[in-house]
């Protein structure tokens, strides 16, 4: 942590939640909270509440929530010191000056020349373009239907034939030779001594999510090797965590995006007005970049190249998407190569047609995979049976699992009982999953887990009690944090009760107390669990007891499996038990 927590409680307390954000949302005044359009997803009626009292934000479309200083990372796309500048700013609150290591000082100004050094060179690329020397990339690029506005949202500029302009005009700006060749703007041999990297190209600058130019692609402008050149990865230049397009796409409120292969593809798009299209940087799609995407989407349309090596790409984007838990969705450019062509020839409406019948990317899987059997053949075609049956044990959640073994039967004609045996049998074979019993309608109902069940009763005990703090007294007498056996839930639970015995609620200091950003999202979603409108005092005093039983009962079986494991078990089960007999004779009253 930068600051004493004193001094980051002191720029919340400043900084009333409401007032912040309606500076941002149009909020409306509707019970205890404010409602307005959620800024995090794309959405018609309003989930997105404040709670003054709570000091939180959370939104029941998307699950974004948190504090005012998570609003503000969140919004502006700050970083925790950048956000509680801004907050004391706006609060007029001093902030002492951090004191930063020696070696974290030099980082820093190396990261921040570096940064420089890229700006003056997009600086001079761009400037390049629009002048007489430039007039062959201008030409070139405008061939290729680019508007001047489309040309100047993106920064594209032009490295003249001559290498060494760049170079020349860096070092007459006081560029040292070495930054220049870090930033991976030259090169250096005896020959040529200090040289440009890009000449004769027209220039791509990529920009990370705040716009800052990190690094370049060029492109030749007819047919030579290497069609593109990209910057080298240096200290502010992450290929893996950064997207083309990523600085447009995140703000553009869609509730999608549109993953391409190519910097022409992504241009092409947003000039067609698709500002959610993003690309990966001469690499390919990683990890790390899907998780980039997961903070602003849910779902992802691929837009990848018809041809064998596009649709390669495509089947490793899908699965490293299904890793994080996105949603891929395969866009059919047919018959054009790549998303720039397509846009070229059929243009917007046919876009957005193509979108609308994208294809789930298990079922593009299934048909690419497809391709390598011979379905007149019956050993073939069992042989792809198999090779589905095998895919579908990928479906670790059994509703799920059971609803594409239906839709699969279905679509290539397979028995659903086949299907199913087969699957069941993979799954037994290879322990992926276990075998299933089949429920009767032939389509599970979607049902939680049992542990999504306990998740719920601890969350909704939290915010319980943060909405009714009076029920508190009544609570303590059967539940202790020990008794949220999730982790980050205890940690809340211990904080909160603490406080609660003190007779304080701060729920809002409590998500500060966490410093990962998604740790911060659920902790918010702990205090903002929705409880279901109950009429009478009945139903609720009947619901709040069904949930601290819930919540009891699995804090029981919990510590009594680890009693062999952990001494502390001992206690919780004898006081476990205790409970849940007390509260199998009691009523709880809510007077
Ligand atoms: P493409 O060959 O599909 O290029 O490569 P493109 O973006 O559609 O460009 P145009 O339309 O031919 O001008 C897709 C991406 O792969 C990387 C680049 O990031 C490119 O945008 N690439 C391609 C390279 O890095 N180097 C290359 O030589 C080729
Ligand atoms: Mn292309």
């Amino acid at each position: 942590m930068y600051y004493p927590d004193e001094l980051v409680e002191e720029v919340r307390l400043k900084n009333d939640i409401i007032d912040v954000i309606s500076g941002y949302v149009r909020l409306q005044k509707k019970g205890s909270s404010h409602f307005g359009l959620c800024p995090f997803h794309n959405e018609k009626s309003p989930s997105f509440s404040v709670s003054g009292g709570k000091q939180m934000y959370y939104c029941f479309g998307c699950g974004a929530g948190g504090n005012v200083f998570t609003f503000v990372m969140e919004y502006e796309n700050y970083t925790f010191p950048e956000a509680i500048k801004m907050l004391a700013d706006r609060a007029k609150v001093d902030l002492p000056e951090i004191e930063y290591s020696e070696e974290v000082k030099k980082k820093e100004s190396k990261r921040n020349k570096l940064l420089e050094v890229n700006k003056e060179a997009a600086k001079y690329f761009y400037y390049q373009l629009r002048s007489q020397r430039g007039n062959l990339g201008y030409r070139y690029l405008a061939e290729r239907q680019l508007t001047d506005e489309t040309m100047k949202k993106f920064g594209l500029g032009f490295a003249s034939v001559s290498s060494g302009d760049l170079v020349q005009y860096l070092r007459s700006k006081g560029y040292a030779d070495g930054l220049i060749q870090e930033a991976g703007l030259a090169s250096f041999d005896e020959k040529y001594g200090l040289h440009d990297k890009f000449w004769n190209r027209v220039m791509f600058p990529i920009q990370d999510i705040n716009h800052r130019v990190v690094g370049f692609g060029g492109r030749v402008m007819g047919d030579a090797k290497p069609k593109y050149l990209n910057s080298p990865e240096t200290m502010i230049f992450d290929k893996s965590r950064n997207l083309y397009g990523l600085n447009f796409a995140r703000t553009s409120r869609q509730n999608n995006v549109i993953l391409c292969e190519g910097y022409m593809d992504v241009i092409a798009m947003h000039q067609a007005g698709f500002t959610q299209a993003v690309a990966s940087l001469g690499t390919a799609f990683t990890a790390g970049q899907a998780n980039l995407l997961r903070r602003y989407t849910q779902e992802v349309f691929l837009a990848y190249d018809g041809d064998a090596a596009g649709t390669g790409a495509a089947l490793r984007a899908i699965s490293i998407l299904k890793e994080v838990e996105l949603s891929g969705k395969v866009i059919n450019l047919e018959p054009y190569k790549d998303p720039d062509d397509f846009i070229k020839n059929l243009g917007t409406d046919a876009f957005t047609e193509r979108m609308e019948e994208a294809e789930n990317s298990f079922f593009f899987e299934l048909r690419i995979m497809e391709k390598d059997y011979n379905l007149k053949d019956p050993e073939s075609k069992t042989k792809f049976h198999r090779e589905i049956a095998r895919k579908l044990c990928g479906f670790r959640e059994e509703v799920e699992r059971e609803n594409y073994i239906e839709a699969v039967a279905d679509k290539y004609g397979i028995g659903f009982d086949n299907l199913r045996k087969l699957v069941v049998a993979y799954a037994a074979q290879t322990g992926l999953v276990s075998p299933v019993v089949r429920p009767k309608s032939g389509i599970a109902e979607k049902k939680n887990t049992p542990e999504e069940n306990i998740k719920k009763a601890q969350r909704l005990l939290i915010t319980w009690i943060t909405e009714e703090p009076k029920v508190f007294p009544q609570i303590i007498k059967y539940i202790t944090p020990q008794d949220f056996t999730e982790e980050l839930y205890q940690k809340v639970a211990d904080k909160l009760f603490e406080e609660m015995k003190e007779g304080k609620l701060n729920p809002a200091y409590i998500v500060s107390m966490f410093t990962d950003e998604e740790d911060q999202r659920e902790v918010a979603s702990l205090f903002n669990t929705k409880l279901e409108e109950l009429e009478t005092k009945q139903e609720r005093e009947k619901a709040l007891h069904d949930i601290l039983y819930t919540v009891k009962k699995n804090s029981y079986e919990y510590y009594s499996a680890r009693l062999g494991a952990d001494v502390n078990s001992l206690s919780q089960v004898i006081a476990g038990k205790k409970a849940l007999e007390e509260l199998n004779k009691t009523h709880i009253s809510l007077d």
